[in-house]
Parts: structure tokens; C-alpha cells; sequence
């Protein structure tokens, strides 16, 4: 069983290796997005780890000069997805949007150091990417955490990778969409409508690519401009996690300075989260920075944080709210609680089952002791894809698969659930 999956997700991971970068699936998807390439490197590593380097190359040749990695890089034209590079004019020499994604790079690059058989050669591809991975975190903390509280705040919706999610309903009131430019939404040409954001939500996300735009992409004006500053505790988590791998990662290559500083980052992330934390639902919270106040649901994106190192309560904790909520749904982890009214189970962030999330989650909580729930995590996402295919999310009650097809991360996850299991515990 486990030798014919990992063969089909290795043929998938092939189809949609466009050589020096991996599309998420052709159609819906037909750039290279940010955190999806960092994931698709750890399963390209197990069959090579050559091309697994050069897909985390290839996104940091088009970071910008201060620091940002932007959430797509066009590396080619394709009228099938909206916004394009005509939209986002950045004017970056390779088109690329202008906002960022979870920062899993750091987290990414320790991992394939560590595992890698060449050591020679990793070591050299990992010391190149060290200060580039150092300044991109610099960015994050100069220009989306300009008090210097500890935690960044995402200031589009697609920073987070969780689009639609019931955490952004309240600010999306805020966000108008008066002068929003007509446009025509591509992806439902390759999704079905219901899996997908509303209309009033793709509004939203396109009055705030306008309004950056306007301002010409300027970082140091775009955190206080944006209506929308929500403070996730999910991507903070990815981002202290990497903080943490690439300090340990910086140690080992003897660059201390990188080192000492991403450790800095980390500790006083981890610090800060504290404020974020719910006894009343036992995970984290978004928190609203624009209002000032919590974002009163309680997402994946609270459990996410499981992937950064925590203090073993909270960890603790986070493993008991899951186990409970695997009574509700088949198949852990839901992106919104099943016994909340927002909950649909197959609609993007509104309540699917992902595996990337599945295998951060998994990976924190086996590293906090919490073994049980992480194996059920495991065991879950593997069932999904015997009953449904790599797909690019899952109903977690039905366990349909939804959104795109023969998903390059998801495929990637599978071969490191099947492979990697050692570096669980
Ligand atoms: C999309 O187009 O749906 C993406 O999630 C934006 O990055």
C-alpha cells in the first residue's frame, strides 16, 4: 500500500515539475507560489534532492530587495488565473504579486540539510540560501510588526494561505470595495464554485492589491495603510518555528550572528503568543490589530501554532482540543470547528481537512510528547487519500476531495507521512 502511494505522488510531483519550479496543479494554479514550493522540496527530496534544492532556489531568485518573497512568481503568462502579473504591476524584473505567504522556508531548508545524503553539497545550497531566508524574516519584522511586539500581522488574506477563513469575516466589514476595477474570476473555471470564496470576498481581496498598488508596493507604508492587520497565531507559529530551524541551521553552518538573531526572533515570538492564548476554547486566537480586540473564533489557525515551540501547557492543551474535536468530524483537522455555524465542510478554509496543515500539526505535537493525536492526524490524512485521491483539500466529515486535483503538496505530504516518520518523534 504505502510503496504504490508514494510512487503515485512521486508521478504527480513529476507532471507538474515545470524544472526549476512545480506549479500547486496545472490549471487552477499555473505559477509558483511561496509556501507551496518550500513544502513540494521536502517530497522531491526523497527521490532527488538536487531538483528539491533548486525549487527553493528559484523562489528566492525573485525575492525583492528589501527582503520580501512574494506569494506567486509568474514566471510565465497564463490567461487562466486572475489576478495576474497585469494586475499586481510590481515592476519586479520576473513578474511577481506583491504580498507574502507562511514563512516555511526556514523550517524547509533545516529539514533538507538534515536529511540530506550529499552533506557536502547541502551544506553549500543551504549556505546560500541562509542569508536570504535571514532577510526575508528581517522584513517580516520591520515591516509587519513596526512596534516591535514580537508577532507580525498579515495585512491581505492571502498571506495566510487560508483565504476565506471564518477568521476574517469581521475585518472584511471593514474593507470596502468602492473603485474596485471590474474583473473576471478565472478559478471557477477549474473549481467547482461552491469549494471556493464568494464574490464579495474576491472583491475584498482585489480593493487590497489596489490600494497597495497605489501606495507602489512600499512596505514601509503598506502595514499602517492597510485596513486589514490581523495578527494570526498560525503563521506567527510557522514563523518563530522557522526562526528556531534556522538559527539551529546558522549553528551548524557556523554563521552565529544569523544564528543568535533568528533565535532572538523566536524567543520573543514565543513570549508574545501568550497574549493570543484562549482558556475559554483551549488553542489560539487571530487577533484584530486594526480593532484592537481578538477575533472571537476559534480556527485551525490556533492549532497551527502547534508547530512552533511551545511551552508544554499549551501544547498539551492544543492535543486535548483536537482529540476532542475528532469526535465531530472522520477525518482530523478540520479548518473550522464542526459544531460551529460557519462550519462548511467543503468550502476552501471554511472547514476542510488540508494536508500541509495535517503534517505541521502532526510534526508539533510529536515533538511536544503528544503522540497519540498526532499518529490519528497521520493515520487520518493517508485514509483521505486512499478513499480519495490527492486532492487539494477534503470535506474531514465525508472525506471528499474538493478544490484542485493531483495537488503537488498534498502529494508531497504523503511521502513524508510514509518516509519521514522518524523525524516525527
Ligand atoms: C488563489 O488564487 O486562490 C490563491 O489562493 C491566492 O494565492
Amino acid at each position: 500500500m504505502g510503496h504504490s502511494l508514494i510512487d503515485h505522488a512521486v508521478d504527480i510531483l513529476n507532471k507538474n515539475d515545470l524544472r526549476t519550479y512545480t506549479v500547486p496543479t496545472h490549471g487552477l494554479y499555473p505559477f509558483q507560489w511561496n509556501w507551496d514550493s518550500c513544502l513540494v522540496a521536502l517530497g522531491q527530496s526523497y527521490f532527488d534532492e538536487a531538483r528539491a534544492w533548486t525549487e527553493i532556489e528559484t523562489l528566492f531568485a525573485s525575492q525583492w530587495d528589501d527582503g520580501l518573497v512574494p506569494h506567486i512568481i509568474f514566471h510565465k503568462d497564463d490567461p487562466g488565473y486572475f489576478p495576474g502579473p497585469d494586475v499586481w504591476q510590481t515592476g519586479q524584473p520576473i513578474p511577481t504579486s506583491g504580498i507574502t505567504q507562511p514563512p516555511v522556508a526556514g523550517f524547509a531548508v533545516r529539514r533538507l540539510y538534515d536529511r540530506a545524503k550529499d552533506k557536502a553539497q547541502a551544506a553549500k545550497q543551504a549556505r546560500a540560501l541562509l542569508p536570504k531566508i535571514d532577510a526575508w524574516h528581517d522584513w517580516f519584522f520591520r515591516c509587519r510588526d513596526p512596534e516591535g511586539t514580537g508577532l507580525v500581522a498579515l495585512i491581505h488574506p492571502w498571506e495566510s494561505g487560508r483565504d476565506n477563513s471564518v477568521d476574517w469575516d469581521d475585518a472584511f466589514d471593514r474593507v470596502p470595495t468602492e473603485g474596485v476595477e471590474p474583473f473576471e474570476r478565472r478559478d471557477l473555471m477549474h473549481a467547482d464554485a461552491s469549494h471556493r470564496p464568494t464574490q464579495a470576498q474576491y472583491e475584498r481581496y482585489i480593493y487590497l492589491v489596489q490600494l497597495f498598488r497605489d501606495l507602489g508596493w512600499d512596505n514601509t507604508k503598506l502595514h499602517d495603510a492597510s485596513p486589514f492587520q490581523i495578527v494570526d497565531p498560525g503563521f506567527n507559529g510557522i514563523l518563530i518555528r522557522s526562526c528556531a530551524d534556522l538559527a539551529d541551521l546558522a549553528d551548524a553552518l557556523g554563521e552565529p550572528e544569523i544564528a543568535a538573531r533568528n533565535r532572538a526572533w523566536a524567543k520573543a515570538g514565543s513570549a508574545a503568543m501568550e497574549a493570543l492564548w484562549s482558556d475559554t476554547y483551549g488553542q489560539y486566537l487571530c487577533y484584530d490589530r486594526k480593532a484592537g480586540r481578538p477575533v472571537d473564533n476559534p480556527s485551525v489557525a490556533g492549532l497551527i501554532a502547534a508547530f512552533a515551540p511551545l511551552p508544554q501547557k499549551r501544547a498539551d492543551r492544543i492535543g486535548t482540543r483536537i482529540k476532542n474535536m475528532g469526535e465531530d468530524v472522520t477525518y482530523l483537522v478540520p479548518s473550522q470547528p464542526a459544531d460551529t455555524a460557519t462550519f462548511d465542510g467543503k468550502r476552501y478554509w471554511r472547514g476542510p481537512a488540508w494536508l500541509i496543515v495535517n503534517y505541521m500539526i502532526s510534526d508539533g505535537l510529536a515533538h511536544a510528547g503528544q503522540h497519540d493525536v498526532a499518529e490519528r492526524i497521520v493515520n487520518d490524512s493517508l485514509s483521505l487519500i486512499e478513499a480519495s485521491g490527492f486532492a487539494e483539500y477534503y470535506d474531514p466529515i465525508t472525506g471528499e476531495g474538493c478544490g484542485g486535483k493531483a495537488f503537488s503538496w498534498t502529494a508531497a505530504m504523503v511521502i513524508e507521512f510514509l518516509t519521514r516518520s522518524k523525524e516525527l518523534v
